[in-house]
């Protein structure tokens, strides 16, 4: 049986009924195993973003997290770096802002000052102890009227403000705001104590992000890749300042390195789950689990950037892997009660394939370039003949690897490519309709959850002029009179 890819599936229709329309499915997913009596660890929909240097920093594992996935912080950067962007994402707190705040006896001219160098207006006013006086927004001083006033004279007083004490839940804070005439409303402590103050137009655009995936603290949930070299100093590290899930990244899994690695995790932060991978077998899933993997990855050499199997020789179309690790990992359910989530990570290239990698077996998938695409990614766009782009390389390729020392790198070829990727614009304005296209097949399937696909999805394997017949054809479409868009650089 040869290797088969995710292309050379298609899936067969269900029976939809007012049961399984779009509004009635949930995306929601295990992220990684989790022991009895400890909190279930879970993803809001089935997609996380690759551990890579061009694709997962801060801003993709806030926004990312923010509608319901989670970013993987890469790992080809020093100890202090990852730890301190998993301590960024962890500290973001949407619609809790840190007020910049004044004194009573400050001059409104002062203030004036500091709002147009600062680009807000709105001051919150405390004593010397930081307990709350008042505040003074837009509407209570004229910046050239009352120069020589004191904040005190224009503040409105805290007697007359509407305070949240002790809140961190945004929607607690929504209703108090909801009730004032505020559109600010300060949080304080049991000490009234200025904490955080929240915006009025922060509130409505936060109900925007309904999947937002939070711990039981409120904090965004973030992950943390570690190789196999410096885990000792580096799992500590990345559990101080906050990571909620590790994977191991290294694109052959099936190795003693990896062994060492997840046991010494598993003895030492039991309560921190890891992922292991990447395997493509089922012997390799059993290998993994076996040295505590929570969850395994699957996939090797069909990355977009990837270049494994044509340096070396070794990989599988991702359908098998997945076909084969999902059967292993189901005779392990059967065996021993535990539900290791499955990842299918490396040429997931649309919502399609998503969808058929699910259908398969898999409870998520990992994608590099689709989010290096989004705005979020950390790198910058340029244009290159007439088109947005944005740079896109591999963990494996020459630039990633620069930052490494010789110690880690004993090889003497690379293992990925540098390239362009077509900017897509926000992950807000692109996530929605891809998660909406995944849907709309389960609900064709008569499904309306993961577990409910994995048993219930019937896959055919489909010719190669199958293939060419489904894709447009025989039809001269100007390019600017369709909304169809292809997204393939
Ligand atoms: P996509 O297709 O989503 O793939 O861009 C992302 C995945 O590719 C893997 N990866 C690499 N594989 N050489 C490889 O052989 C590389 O340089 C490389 N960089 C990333 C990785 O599994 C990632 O999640």
């Amino acid at each position: 049986e040869p290797s088969r890819t995710l292309m050379e599936y298609r899936l067969l229709p269900g029976y939809t009924t007012d049961e399984t329309s779009i509004d009635k499915i949930s995306l929601e997913t295990t992220l990684a195993w989790t022991p009895e009596g400890e909190q279930e660890l879970k993803l809001n929909i089935p997609v996380v973003s690759a551990a890579m240097q061009s694709v997962s920093g801060v801003e993709m594992g806030i926004e990312l997290a923010r509608l319901g996935g989670l970013a993987f912080i890469f790992c080809s950067q020093t100890i202090e770096n990852e730890a301190a962007m998993i301590r960024d994402i962890k500290s973001y707190k949407a619609g809790f802002v840190d007020p910049f705040y004044v004194h009573p006896d400050m001059l409104i001219g002062d203030v004036f000052e500091i709002s147009k160098s600062k680009g807000f207006n709105t001051f919150p006013v405390v004593d010397v102890n930081h307990k709350l006086l008042g505040i003074l927004t837009k509407n209570d001083y004229s910046g050239t009227h009352h120069a020589h006033l004191k904040v005190s004279e224009r503040m409105i007083p805290r007697e007359q403000l509407v305070v949240g004490v002790n809140i961190s839940d945004i929607k607690e804070a929504n209703k108090l705001l909801r009730e004032s005439h505020q559109s600010v409303l300060p949080i304080v402590n049991e000490e009234d104590q200025l904490k955080n103050l929240v915006f009025r137009k922060d509130v409505r655009n936060h109900m925007n992000y309904p999947l937002e995936l939070l711990d039981d603290r409120k904090r965004l949930l973030t992950g943390a890749a570690v190789n196999t070299h410096d885990y000792r100093e580096r799992v500590p590290a990345l559990e101080e300042a906050g990571a909620d899930i590790l994977t191991v990244d290294s694109s052959d899994g099936f190795s003693i390195y990896q062994k060492q690695a997840l046991e010494w995790i598993s003895a030492n932060y039991s309560h921190l789950p890891v992922i292991g991978g990447n395997i493509i077998t089922g012997k390799g899933f059993r290998f993994l689990v076996d040295c505590g993997a929570r969850a395994v990855k699957v996939g090797m050499g069909g990355g977009s950037i990837c270049i494994t199997q044509e340096q070396k020789g070794t990989g599988r179309g991702l359908a098998s892997a997945i076909i084969d690790v999902v059967n292993e990992r189901n005779r392990y359910f059967e065996e021993t009660g535990k539900y290791i989530p499955v990842v299918a990570d490396g040429g997931i290239v649309d919502s399609k394939d998503v969808t058929i990698a699910l259908a398969l077996g898999a409870d998520y998938v990992m994608m590099g370039r689709y989010f290096a695409r989004m705005e979020e990614s950390p790198t910058e766009k340029i244009q290159l003949s007439n088109r947005i782009m944005k740079p896109y390389w591999g963990e494996g390729s020459a630039r990633a690897r620069e930052w490494k020392s010789a110690r880690y790198y004993q090889m003497k070829f690379v293992e990925g490519v540098e390239g362009f990727v077509q900017y897509a614009g926000k992950l807000r304005d692109n996530l929605p309709e891809t998660l909406s296209k995944i849907k709309a097949s389960m609900s064709s399937c008569g499904v309306t959850t993961i577990r409910e696909f994995h048993e219930q999805a019937e896959l055919e394997i489909v010719s190669a002029l199958s293939i060419r017949e489904g894709k447009v054809h025989d039809i001269y479409m100007p390019n600017d009179s369709s909304d169809y868009k292809s997204d393939k650089y």
